[in-house]
């Protein structure tokens, strides 16, 4: 069981157009790493992702919630936003057998569906809600603020649903919320309702909360096995105490990307998984990585890398021209998996055709990963730094070390980068904006900004 990380195609030798991270350049970084290492340590107080994988007390609390709920429902409604949403999606995606929500109970092995309202769109909402039996489903209502506009949105509605179709008793106990457990509106409504409720610890923020109750009571709920999650998450925070970036893989990712971004110019960085039950994490990936290190500096510069999603092999045949001959700005990180589940020959037909007649006796994944192989080969023979993440298999605990390497990498390419990783203060006009439109009292200010601001020229509107 192991999570390893190749960067010999990042590196200067290997790439025989030159360019590449040179041994000085990773030797150098060493320090920095170092320094960045002992910078988030020194935050340990306030980052309580680095102890989620060993937090009995929210185990527990989630365990007991998941077997309250057992056997009592067809289907899970999750509303939430970000990172309230995208690590319940990327879990099912990554820990569940494909399309799960169209499988029938016993493929299901009795345990519901998972629905996750990740935005307002009333055209999904409406087909959700048309399409449940709110008589047999549990709404999970996930926000560590307990206030974000948009799953406040979907609250109202579906608990103006649930009431309809159950009355408003039996409504409150389909309702479990996951949120803070001091402020916001959430936890205020739960203590006058006596609803269920969850704590996601104080120090933990969204994105970075896949392994607080916001993943695992989804998770544990559909039968994802949730303590091999915590275990893979525990050995990669255990990987991570070394500050030498060469033994520990968060901190090699982190430098190496941080590296090829400030001294390289390769600012977009590719998460591009060679696995399709890993799509949902690179999403995940995208969030974190582009919310924790798009900031300004303290000095008024600038930071953050641009993530980009991709899918190997699909993207072979899309983005793959563009990181092949594209500008010279982009990593490519793709992630292999050993030992894949339900791979078996590719039957060997038409040996008269040759174009068919090679791949006889070859098996899907490993044509998959003959691919990743080459996809890697080929960018480094051009040039374009890319490494390779490999999973000893894709389970519950790889996939929580993988989740767990990735939290670290970006809480080091903070330090590194010299911001912030933990705020998002870049979000709150927009949102302050969209609270004047709509009225939400406090909102002055914004509303003055917004109606100061241009409004659309007919000269440049057709
Ligand atoms: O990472 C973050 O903090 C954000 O992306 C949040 O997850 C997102 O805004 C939703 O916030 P909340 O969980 O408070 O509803």
């Amino acid at each position: 069981m192991t999570l390893a990380i190749d960067f010999t195609n990042m590196m200067a030798g290997a790439l025989p157009t030159g360019g590449g991270i040179t041994d000085a350049e990773w030797q150098g970084a060493r320090g920095d790493f170092a320094a960045a290492h002992a910078a988030v340590n020194a935050q340990r107080a306030s980052l309580g992702f680095l102890t989620l994988p060993t937090n009995a007390p929210v185990l527990a609390s989630t365990l007991a919630v998941a077997e309250q709920a057992k056997g009592r429902f067809t289907d899970v409604l999750l509303l939430g936003i970000g990172g309230s949403a995208l690590g319940p999606i990327a879990l099912r995606t990554a820990l569940r057998p494909l399309a799960w929500n169209t499988l029938d109970s016993a493929s299901r092995g009795g345990h519901p569906r998972l629905h996750v309202l990740d935005n307002v769109d009333p055209s999904t909402i409406s087909t959700v809600l048309a399409r449940l039996d709110l008589a047999n489903t549990l709404v999970l209502v996930v926000s560590k603020s307990g206030g974000t506009v948009e799953t406040m949105a979907q609250y109202l509605i579906v608990r103006e649903a649930l009431a309809r179709a159950l009355g408003e008793k039996r409504a409150r106990e389909h309702l479990v919320f996951v949120t803070d457990p001091e402020v916001g509106a959430l936890r205020r409504i739960a203590r006058a309702e006596g609803i269920t409720t969850l704590d996601i610890p104080p120090n933990v923020g969204g994105r970075f909360s896949v392994l607080s109750p916001v993943g695992l009571l989804p998770a544990a709920l559909i039968g994802i096995d949730v303590r091999a999650l915590l275990a893979g998450a525990a050995d990669a925070t255990k990987r991570a105490e070394s500050d030498d970036p060469a033994s520990n893989p968060a901190g090699a990712f982190a430098v190496l990307q941080w590296v090829a971004d400030t001294k390289h110019g390769r600012h977009v960085q590719v998460l591009m998984p060679y696995a399709d039950p890993l799509r949902d994490v690179a999403l995940w990936f995208v969030q974190l990585w582009a919310e924790s290190l798009g900031k300004i500096r303290p000095d008024g510069s600038h930071a953050g890398p641009t993530p980009l999603p991709a899918l190997g092999a699909t993207d072979q045949h899309s983005q793959v021209q563009l990181f092949m001959e594209g500008p010279l700005d982009k990593t490519v990180t793709l992630i292999a998996v050993n030992g894949r589940a339900a791979d078996g020959p590719i039957p060997s037909r038409h040996a008269d055709v040759p174009e068919l007649a090679y791949l006889g006796g070859h098996s899907l994944g490993e044509l998959l990963d003959i691919e990743r192989r080459a996809t890697a080969g080929a960018l480094a023979a051009r040039g374009r730094f890319n490494a390779t993440i490999t999973l000893d298999a894709l389970d519950a605990w790889h996939v929580g070390a993988l989740l767990q390497t990735f939290a670290l990498a970006t809480a080091y390419a903070g330090a590194l980068y010299g911001v912030d990783a933990f705020n998002q203060p870049g979000v709150e006009l927009g949102k302050n904006f969209a609270y004047a439109m709509l009225g939400k009292p406090g909102s002055d200010a914004a509303r003055a900004e917004w109606d100061a601001l241009p409004k659309p020229n007919p000269a440049y509107c057709i």
